[in-house]
């Protein structure tokens, strides 16, 4: 264990905040690293870049959707 617990932060409907870098694996094995200081990981499952965040939370869904 680290002297320093990993700090996250889930943000209510959008992503979840972690300290990067990060080397995540999805269910298939597939493996997405990012280097970033901070990395917003997908929660809402409608990212064209998932698992990482690509602020598509954000866009007001349609009635019709
Ligand atoms: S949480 Fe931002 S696109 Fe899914």
């Amino acid at each position: 264990m680290t002297d320093r617990a990993r700090a996250v932060r889930v943000v209510k409907g959008g992503p979840v905040l972690v300290e990067g870098p990060v080397d995540i694996e999805l269910p298939d094995g597939t493996r997405v690293q990012s280097d970033r200081f901070m990395v917003a990981i997908c929660a809402c499952g409608r990212s064209r870049n998932y698992p990482l965040c690509d602020t598509s939370h954000r866009k007001r869904r349609r009635r019709s959707d």
